[in-house]
């Protein structure tokens, strides 16, 4: 069974900021993480993934949408990892629309992709949020990505207390500059400093998490390989055996 742990970043703000600022800058922790990770940052930065139309068509083409952007390769690294940490702007109190298209799109088009519904994806799923304001609704926002996880039998993750009741949430003092976070977190302001240790935390026990389900799943295979639905999860554990 390979032991490495995929995790991919998604930054899901449609420029370069603070989301991949917090995401990246988070990642750089991975080293004090006792499990070997491989990551993968994705950022929706330059992106083109188009709002679902609600066509359907997904379902009798074997999961493959007819819009055709970027939505794919993001699917593949989706689908690939064991770990996905989304790292976002608050957008009117919930997550960016195009984040949203992502995982709409995602969502509708794994009906086809496999025989059956209801596939255990087995990700283990962790928000990191931040918004300008110190109430913005960063913890609604978070909510939706761990439904989201909850929707695609995965594994919402929170990091620990007290900084993290949910994920990480932060602030940029309602600043608008893609590069607050930067300045706040060099300038070791207390907030920011508060939404760093979070993130990390959330990183960490994500990982873990990650690595525990692997080892389940190594001990339960013959049991769950019985299940459909756990195949792809399987095939994914044993995805770099041979290399
Ligand atoms: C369309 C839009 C809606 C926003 N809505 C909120 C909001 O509801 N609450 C909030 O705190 N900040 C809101 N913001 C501010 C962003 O969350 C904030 O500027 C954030 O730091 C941007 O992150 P980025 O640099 O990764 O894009 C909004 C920004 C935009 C462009």
């Amino acid at each position: 069974m390979d032991s490495k742990i995929k995790l991919l970043g998604i930054s899901g703000s449609p420029r370069k900021g603070n989301s991949y600022y917090l995401l990246n800058e988070t990642l750089k922790d991975i080293d004090n993480i006792d499990f070997p990770v491989e990551t993968t940052i994705y950022s929706f930065a330059g992106k083109k993934i188009q709002s679902c139309i609600g066509c359907f068509k997904c379902n009798e083409n074997k999961g493959q949408c007819i819009l055709k952007d970027d939505f794919e390769d993001l699917r593949q690294l989706w689908i690939n990892s064991d770990v996905i940490i989304y790292s976002f702007p608050v957008y009117h109190m919930s997550i960016p629309g195009q984040l949203k298209s992502f995982i709409d799109r995602l969502g509708n088009c794994f009906y086809g992709y496999y025989e059956v519904s209801s596939m255990r994806h087995m990700k283990v799923i962790g928000a990191l949020c931040q918004g300008m304001h110190f109430f913005g609704g960063q913890e609604l926002a978070t909510s939706f990505i761990l439904q989201h996880s909850v929707l695609l039998n995965s594994i919402p993750i929170a990091g620990d207390g007290w900084h993290s009741y949910t994920g990480a949430q932060g602030w940029t003092n309602n600043k608008t500059d893609r590069d607050t976070m930067k300045q706040l977190y060099d300038a070791k302001d207390l907030d920011t400093d508060i939404t760093f240790t979070a993130a990390k935390s959330v990183v960490k026990r994500a990982v873990e998490m990650a690595a525990i389900v692997k080892a389940g799943a190594s001990i339960h295979e013959d049991k769950l390989k019985k299940d459909i639905r756990y195949v792809p999860f399987l095939e994914r554990m044993h995805a770099s055996d041979n290399k």
